[in-house]
């Protein structure tokens, strides 16, 4: 049985561990990819920490992937070997239960499982997806640029592009992690009038270079008063892992302005009256399925917009989630495979 490398975790809290597996093959429906590159997210902590109902381990993480696809199960269309594919974390669906009937593919519960949470993602050689979750890659993206846009990108493109904010219009981005640097570019894209906020003016020149007007160092001021001075936020994409932070800029929200919430905070303090006063909301928002990933490459390359990476090699999986969960990666750090 042919082998490859894969980075597992074995238990909630233990470490990341090389080891060597079987390469697996495609089911009916499903397709093999050779990984090139894989995103670190900070939702891989969900598998590494044990913060998600029923895991259960040993589980590669990683559901930012670009590759090519190398084997093909039975029953699928539309996918022939040496394609470039990209997977996000949104597992598939079935196409006809009736969520799917309703176009409402996340609440498929047929087919859907989750990339790198529940079922072995990205940190390795070789992973399977089922055909209808995998999105094609332009030809001139390479790898690395295209694996943080398959969750980090995704979220954050098409969180902006549902919330209902028009071109002009003012729209923030709270964090400057990886989610958040991409939203402030395609914020910047879109025609927003685009605020970043962050903790401390380290990221002010970076913010600026990646499309921000305007930039609100947390620390130093009150982002709900420096909004309101701008008339108020229509949107907020709040991309932090900190609930009070995203409570701190509640206020700073415009007239039916809204919350979008990608950020995975344990919990989130809301005063009633400041939504009924503006008839503002707070709004949660999950990424998408792999046509809107496709959507987010095809604009990703329209437009320029790019994930800053740092690449390290896939053994060094351990040392690139430490950074990123330390806050030191600039931006994004994606592991490559060298296939
Ligand atoms: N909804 C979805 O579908 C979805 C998809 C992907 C990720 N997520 C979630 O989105 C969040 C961000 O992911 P990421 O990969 O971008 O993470 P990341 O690169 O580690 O960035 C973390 C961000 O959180 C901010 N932060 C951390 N601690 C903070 C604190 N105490 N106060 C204020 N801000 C704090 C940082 O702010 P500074 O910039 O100020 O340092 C940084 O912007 C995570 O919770 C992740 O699980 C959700
Ligand atoms: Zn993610």
């Amino acid at each position: 049985m042919p082998k490859m490398r894969a980075i597992q975790v074995s238990r909630a809290g233990g470490p990341f561990e090389l080891v060597e597996r079987d390469i697996p093959e495609p089911a009916a429906g499903s397709a093999r990819v050779k990984i090139q590159a894989c995103g670190i997210c900070h939702s891989d902590s969900i598998v590494k920490d044990g913060h998600f109902p029923g895991l259960s381990y040993p589980r590669v993480p990683g559901h930012e992937v670009i590759g090519i696809v190398d084997a093909l199960g039975s029953d699928v269309s539309g996918w022939a070997i040496g394609d470039r594919a990209g997977i996000g974390w949104n597992g598939g669906y079935c196409g006809y239960c009736d969520a799917c009937r309703r176009g409402n593919f996340f609440g498929c519960q047929t087919a859907t499982y989750i990339t790198g949470i529940t079922s072995d993602g990205g940190y390795a050689d070789y992973t399977i997806a089922r055909s209808e979750a995998l999105a094609h890659v332009p030809e001139d993206l390479p790898a690395a640029d295209g694996a943080p846009l398959m969750c980090a990108g995704v979220t954050t493109y098409n969180c902006l592009r549902n919330s209902g904010a028009r071109p002009g219009e003012v729209v923030a981005v709270l964090g400057l992690g990886g989610l958040g640097h991409l939203g402030v570019q395609f914020a910047a894209k879109m025609g927003y009038k685009t605020i970043a906020i962050a903790r401390g003016r380290d990221k002010e020149a970076l913010a600026r270079k990646l499309g921000a007007l305007q930039y609100i160092d947390s620390k130093a001021q009150d982002p709900a008063a420096e909004l309101l001075k701008l008339g108020g936020a229509q949107v907020i994409l709040a991309t932090v892992t900190s609930g009070d932070a995203m409570t701190s800029v509640i206020g700073g929200l415009g007239i039916n302005g809204t919350l979008m919430v990608i950020g995975a905070a344990a919990s989130l303090e809301v005063s009633p009256f400041q939504l009924l006063s503006g008839r503002r909301s707070v709004k949660g928002w999950y990424s998408g399925t792999s046509i809107d990933s496709q959507d987010t490459l095809a604009f990703s390359v329209l437009t320029g917009v790019r994930s800053m990476n740092e690449i390290l090699p896939l053994e060094r999986a351990s040392e690139g989630y430490e950074r990123m969960m330390k806050g030191d990666a600039r931006f994004r750090v994606v592991l490559t495979t060298g296939h």
